[in-house]
């Protein structure tokens, strides 16, 4: 038996998907087979998701059928609503949402149907309900009440709309939907691949759901989006941005936003979500972050050649939008509950239990002394 050890499990291929395909050599991701750009360019979100969990783009009476479906469950029961108002205000956003998703759980009687057509209507459940309860965290946090969620409108704009009362400008809810589409799948991440090992274990969707938002949260993974923004705000001034990422790099510290494990030449994401940014600035008089992530781009390139990541862009894009900076991990895992949750299909439809091994390098074996000679 070999024990040669990959550590990070980097460059292991664990298993097939038909879901999307991460080409790092050609810096390109597609969906489905869809380069994950043009989907951007012309999709809503809940066709995207319609083509991740389906595997086909939907045609127009199935897109009817899935919004009328998926918009009429955005309601969140009162017990959900109550356990998350008691939860502390200072709690961050990502402990709530791993406390919801268990909350879900919890309350579905058909917790442990893992049939694909039981998983396939809870995963479009908590796709309908993630944003309600986001939506409802950030207002209860502020003392404001709930706003209800509205059937009329896509995805985007009523989460807009749950937020903040209002439905912003199409330019910017299109924004949105470009980072939506984004992150909504990626291959064998942290959080998808935490998601397939608990569904390896015969365990329900929500469990899986709970574990992949506890690997998401790491700054290492998807908590990097918050991360770059406050590394913004501490940077403050475009001018000093290429000093201060000089002063990181000589301390040898990490800096949000940039390095991917498997893109080495550039995130196939960036060039997409970087003019979804420019546009949010040129939208709010924000030009001032383009011109700060352009100094820190160029800087780091040309320090250790390290490109920035989906994270980079996103972050200030979301603070622009005028989301607050705790929410816009939620926000990721509003959209990856799509790809968390095909995933935990496609890896129920031909499981093995997924159980590596490790190569012990502690103590030989040896007795357990006596009792008296311990104690
Ligand atoms: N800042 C500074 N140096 C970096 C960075 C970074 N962000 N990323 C990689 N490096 C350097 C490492 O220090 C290391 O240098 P060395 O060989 O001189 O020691 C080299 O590049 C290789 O880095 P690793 O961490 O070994 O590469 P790995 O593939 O394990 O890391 C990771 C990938 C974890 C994403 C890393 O790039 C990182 O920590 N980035 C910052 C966090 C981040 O932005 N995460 C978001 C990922 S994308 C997403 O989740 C949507």
């Amino acid at each position: 038996m070999s024990t040669d050890i990959h550590k990070g499990l980097a460059g292991v291929v664990v298993d097939n998907t038909t879901i999307s395909n991460v080409v790092a050599e050609t810096n390109s991701l597609t969906y489905r087979g869809y380069p994950v750009q043009e989907l951007a360019a012309s999709c809503t979100f809940e066709e995207v998701a319609y083509l991740i969990w389906f595997g086909e783009l939907p045609d127009a009476a199935q897109l009817r059928s899935f919004n009328e479906r998926t918009r009429s469950q955005r309601e969140v029961s009162r017990s959900t609503i109550s356990i998350i108002d008691r939860l502390p205000d200072n709690c961050h956003p990502m402990d709530m949402l791993r406390t919801a998703v268990s909350c879900l759980g919890a309350e579905d009687p058909a917790e442990d149907d893992n049939s694909p057509q039981a998983n396939q209507a809870k995963a479009e459940a908590m796709f309908a309900k993630l944003p309600t309860i986001v939506a409802h965290d950030y207002r209860r946090r502020q003392g404001l009440d709930r706003i209800a969620p509205d059937t009329s409108l896509g995805f985007s704009e009523n989460f807009f709309h749950m937020c903040f009362g209002e439905v912003p400008p199409k330019e910017v809810v299109r924004c949105f939907e470009i980072s939506m589409i984004l992150y909504a799948e990626h291959s064998f991440n942290a959080s998808t691949f935490t998601a397939r090992v608990v569904t390896s274990t015969l365990s329900d969707i929500y469990s899986s759901v709970t574990a992949a938002i506890g690997a998401l949260k790491g700054p290492l993974h998807g908590g990097a989006n918050e991360a770059v923004m406050h590394m913004m705000l501490e940077i403050d001034d475009p001018a000093k941005a290429a000093q201060w990422l000089r002063d990181q790099v000589a301390a040898k510290n990490k800096v949000m936003g940039f390095g991917h494990r498997v893109y080495k030449d550039a995130d196939s994401r960036v060039p997409t979500m970087k003019d979804a940014f420019t546009t949010m600035a040129e939208l709010t008089g924000g030009e001032k972050w383009v011109a700060m992530y352009e100094e820190l781009e160029a800087e780091m390139l040309s320090l250790k050649g390290i490109h920035p990541n989906l994270d980079f862009p996103a972050g200030p894009a979301y603070y622009l939008m005028g989301f607050s900076i705790p929410m816009f991990t939620p926000i990721f895992v509003m959209s990856r509950i799509t790809g968390w949750s095909a995933h935990v299909i496609e890896q129920l439809a031909a499981n093995a239990l997924i159980r590596p091994l490790s190569a012990y390098t502690g103590e030989s074996q040896r007795e357990v002394p006596a009792a008296t000679a311990r104690l």
